[in-house]
């Protein structure tokens, strides 16, 4: 094998994978939290909510409040670390929501991107028909009035459209995009010659998409607005198999790393009826969620399909010139395309806990704690003095401003002390720094609280930020 064959070949990635067949069983089977659990946790500490709530709020659209926006901006670093900081061969891009109409009808959107529409004859309440479940005897009822009696299916066209300008007709109609792959694809050409990387090399986006989906359900998990995390992975024909596999492994291995429970995650192959019109090979990763196993994220092989198409409609050549090889070709592309809030959504179930926990008074209390990843936790240290005594205020504020120079903080001064670990337990704060009239009156020391072992370890000031740097894991 020559060097050139060898360097366009994926290394080798040592990952046991949960594979399993298109037709596994969807059950989740009994799990340690119910989705309301989550709901209500999310609502109560303002993490996430309904959008517009005053008025009612809008199906399928939900607000990220201050520790959410927090933890989905975490989720967001940690993929783009995994895929550009990381790496030398992925590069970024960040693209308009707007694009030319013609883009999405070359990748088939226009004409395909559908899901079928039923309508009940009873209540006149519109259901996506394939998320309509038989009951034992094969029959369905309409979930609203329990009737069973529903129109024909229609195909109805998830992407929500908008028009540039001051005119309303079709000449200025254009989509709000369905997905941020297509712009990859779009700009391939631009950002191959600009950024002289060469083929197999990647173009990773994050950012906004948008499908009116006909029911919107299970709190974030299908939205009509949500984000994306895509990565458009662009190889020479022939080596996209090994690419797919490596692709697969790489992503598993993503959600591990930041400790999801290897039992809640499997990846489960697409079978060909199921497979997208651009796709030679699909897997979805799916997690095991409260409701059934559902995905996370999809790894598609998505062969020249898109390429071949923007070239066709565009006129423009977006084709390769391998010089290594001295070849022509239309790259293949292997694309994992994960979502922020279902990605968000699995570590929040995963994290989540009900303990044991002592008392002050020796006596047991209950504790939720969200056991997340360090480098996932909205609030990485919480500075707390004992109480609002005038003697501890000023020393605990200079703590917070010495720490929040490195680490997202949360001074917290309101409440027992007790009730304050509590609080920070829930929203998975790793360490809780707490100074005490001893810190002040003589040892210039603080308490540090870890959140999964509970033990507290007593630190001199000067050497808290050196502790913490150790023991947070932040990558
Ligand atoms: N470019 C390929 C693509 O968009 P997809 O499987 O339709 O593939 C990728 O979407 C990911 O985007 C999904 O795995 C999911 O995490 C997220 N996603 C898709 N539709 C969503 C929705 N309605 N609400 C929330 N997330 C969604």
């Amino acid at each position: 094998m020559t060097e050139t064959i060898q360097h366009d070949l994926p290394p080798p990635l040592d990952v046991k994978i949960n594979r399993v067949a298109a037709d596994a069983e969807s059950t989740a089977g009994t799990h340690d939290v119910s989705m309301d659990t989550i709901v209500e946790l999310c609502k109560r500490r303002g993490i996430i909510f309904p959008s517009s709530e005053i008025y009612g709020g809008l199906r399928g659209a939900w607000d990220y409040g201050p520790l959410g926006a927090a933890l989905k901006d975490n989720v967001k670093a940690a993929w783009k670390r995994n895929m550009l900081q990381l790496r030398d061969d992925i590069v970024q891009l960040d693209a308009a929501i707007l694009m030319h109409p013609r883009v999405w009808e070359a990748s088939g959107h226009v004409a395909g991107f559908t899901d079928p529409l039923v309508e009940c004859t009873s209540c006149n309440q519109r259901w996506r028909a394939d998320h309509l479940e038989p009951n034992a005897k094969g029959e369905v009822y309409c979930p609203n009035c329990g009737a069973k009696d529903f129109s024909e299916p229609k195909q109805f066209n998830l992407m929500f459209r908008t028009f540039v300008g001051p005119t309303e007709d079709t000449s200025a109609q254009v989509w709000m995009r369905p997905e941020t792959a297509q712009a990859m694809f779009v700009d391939f050409a631009h950002i191959q010659l600009t950024s002289r990387q060469k083929v197999p090399f990647g173009i990773a986006q994050v950012g906004k998409s948008f499908r009116n989906e006909i029911t919107p359900r299970n709190f974030i998990f299908r939205v009509r607005e949500f984000e994306q995390m895509e990565m458009e992975f662009f190889v020479r024909p022939g080596t996209d198999e090994q690419w797919h596999d490596y692709w697969i492994r790489n992503r598993w291995q993503w959600y591990i790393d930041l400790g999801m429970r290897p039992e809640n995650l499997r990846i489960r192959d697409h079978a060909e009826d199921e497979l997208s019109h651009y796709a030679k090979a699909t897997v979805d990763v799916e997690y095991r969620f409260p409701f059934a196993w559902s995905e996370l994220e999809g790894v598609a092989n998505r062969t020249d399909f898109d390429l071949r198409q923007h070239s066709e409609f565009s006129g423009k050549d977006l084709s390769y010139y391998d010089q290594e090889r001295d070849e022509r070709y239309l790259p293949y592309v292997v694309e994992p395309a994960a979502g922020v809030d279902r990605s968000m959504l699995a570590f929040l179930v995963d994290a989540y806990r009900e303990e044991e926990a002592p008392t002050a008074k020796g006596g047991v209390d209950k504790r939720t704690v969200l056991r997340l990843h360090h480098a996932l936790a909205p609030v990485k240290v919480a500075v707390l003095p004992l109480s609002r005594n005038a003697k501890l205020v000023p020393t605990a504020r200079q703590v917070n401003d010495v720490l929040k120079r490195r680490w997202a903080t949360q001074y917290d001064d309101a409440g027992a002390i007790g009730r304050r670990y509590r609080r920070q337990d829930e929203i998975g704060t790793p360490f809780c720094v707490t100074v005490d009239f001893e810190t002040v009156e003589s040892d210039q020391a603080v308490t540090v609280r870890d959140r999964d072992t509970m033990v507290q370890e007593r630190l001199p000031i000067d050497r808290l930020a050196d502790y913490l740097g150790e023991h947070l894991t932040l990558d």
